[in-house]
């Protein structure tokens, strides 16, 4: 955009050259969900944002006193917890939890330590099957409901109440295939804090999906620099410039609504702006052919009338997803297949609403160490359409310097990866050397969804103090 053009306009409102995602759907033809035409962008405020809150301690402790104790966060998938029995250990800052399925549909979570002295009665990131809550220490032990079944040498304890000493239970909701869990007992239910979210899942049902990667890193950064670096399409230009023929990075579309919820809307099969020679939609339909080694017809391959590298894009996951993973998805239109549409839920869960990069983000903060985190990666890909739901992938555990390519069950998402997280520790390291001159910058409209994202965070922390 040209200066005299964006210097007439109010702070936000200016937007890249090029065709907007609202152009192309038109141009798509195929009519996608409402929501999908929803643009919901407002203008938060372009003050620079204080480095320290990636840096210090303090505020590390300020979150988990008043924000992670207060809000919804995705526990584990149901799917990972089949059987009665069968639970996983979720840890949050330096407090743990056990999600317990108790029944074919029933589930219940514990704060995961023991009435005795306080022992923890499943190791943290764990997951397996008991019949029973059983410490380790002296043998207190609880049913899957959370009653309590046996203290060991009871007759010194005779000031334990046994009907009143029930394992405390943390507050449970599900959505979408996914426990989520609240530590605070006046917390708003799940079904309001999702927001719009349901509604805008409702073609794309993620309890209909099973999970084919489930990778888990530990990362050198703040949980908010690595979820951030995920967050808008702004940092394609310079880290991932590789996608720039086909991917429509600074026209991507941002969304916000309520506190919890926002939305990026990225294109596939358009040229970047940034692009000076763009390629035809032959071109671009020639690399997605010979990207998926696939013929669409003998003979050399030729668009037809009325078709775009995009369409040519979703006839190809079509069939991938009918032959990979016997799902039919041919009534989705073109841009629920193609374009990379993330949508986020406050704190630190990132549903992508795609087939053709069906990816899951979760970030959160190793213990209370503001300079470390943890980075959770799922695929959810389709369960067939008759046949049995697949087993879902075991979870992989990958340390600092194991890079993702060490999962191939990534499959190619991996190296872009490796293109973030090489950014992430010089970003931790940085901010503090810019701490010592100035704040953060953000973009208006690009890092709508960062300073959205700080200002609920900023609501939660001044409710609490
Ligand atoms: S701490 Fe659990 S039984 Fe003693
Ligand atoms: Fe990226």
């Amino acid at each position: 955009m040209d200066k005299d053009v964006y210097e007439g306009l109010k702070p936000g409102e200016a937007r890249s050259s090029g065709p907007s995602v609202q152009d192309i759907l038109d141009r798509d033809g195929d009519n996608p969900p409402s929501h999908l035409r929803e643009q919901s962008y407002r203008f938060l405020g372009n003050e620079d944002m204080d480095p320290s809150r990636y840096t210090s301690r303090e505020f590390a402790q300020a979150e988990l006193d008043h924000m992670w104790t207060k809000v919804w966060q995705m526990a584990c998938r149901e799917e990972e917890i089949p059987e009665p029995g069968d639970h996983i250990v979720y840890d949050i800052g330096e407090w743990s939890f056990i999600v317990v399925r108790t029944a074919e549909d029933e589930f219940r979570a514990y704060y995961n330590a023991c009435l005795h002295r306080g022992t923890q009665l499943r190791p943290s990131n764990s997951q397996g099957n008991v019949p029973q809550f059983r410490c380790p220490f002296h043998g207190f032990t609880w049913n899957l409901d959370g009653t309590l079944k046996e203290i060991p040498c009871d007759w010194d304890f005779p000031h334990i109440d046994k009907d009143n000493f029930d394992l405390p239970q943390v507050r449970l909701g599900r959505w979408g295939g996914f426990v989520f869990i609240n530590m605070d007992d006046d917390a708003e239910p799940l079904e309001d804090y999702l927001g719009v979210l349901p509604d805008h899942f409702t073609t794309w049902p993620l309890e209909d999906r099973f999970m084919s990667a489930n990778v888990r890193r530990t990362l050198p950064c703040n949980w908010k620099v690595a979820q951030e670096a995920f967050i808008e399409s702004f940092h394609v230009v310079e880290t991932h410039s590789q996608a720039l023929p086909m991917t429509g990075d600074a026209n991507t579309q941002y969304d916000i609504w309520g506190d919890n919820i926002s939305r990026l809307y990225t294109l596939q099969g358009v040229p970047s702006p940034h692009v000076e020679s763009p390629m035809t939609e032959q071109e671009m339909a020639d690399v997605l052919m010979a990207g998926v080694g696939a013929t669409k017809r003998d003979g050399e391959f030729k668009l037809a009338e009325g078709e775009t590298a995009r369409s040519v894009n979703k006839d190809i996951l079509v069939k991938e997803m009918k032959d990979r993973f016997g799902a039919d998805v041919s009534k989705l239109t073109t841009t629920e297949l193609v374009d990379p549409i993330e949508y986020f839920l406050f704190p630190n869960f990132l549903p992508w609403f795609n087939f053709g990069l069906p990816l899951v983000y979760r970030f959160r903060p190793l213990g209370s160490d503001p300079d470390w985190c943890i980075m959770d990666v799922m695929l959810l890909h389709p369960i067939p359409d008759n046949g049995p739901r697949p087993e879902p992938a075991p979870l992989r555990v990958l340390g600092p310097d194991e890079p993702f390519t060490d999962a191939p069950e990534l499959d190619q998402i991996s190296p872009i990866f490796e293109q973030d997280v090489s950014n992430m520790p010089l970003v931790q390291k940085g901010m503090k050397t810019l701490a010592r001159k100035k704040g953060i910058t953000l973009g208006n409209y690009q890092e709508i969804r960062v300073r959205h994202m700080h200002q609920t965070l900023d609501k939660y922390i001044t409710a609490g103090t």
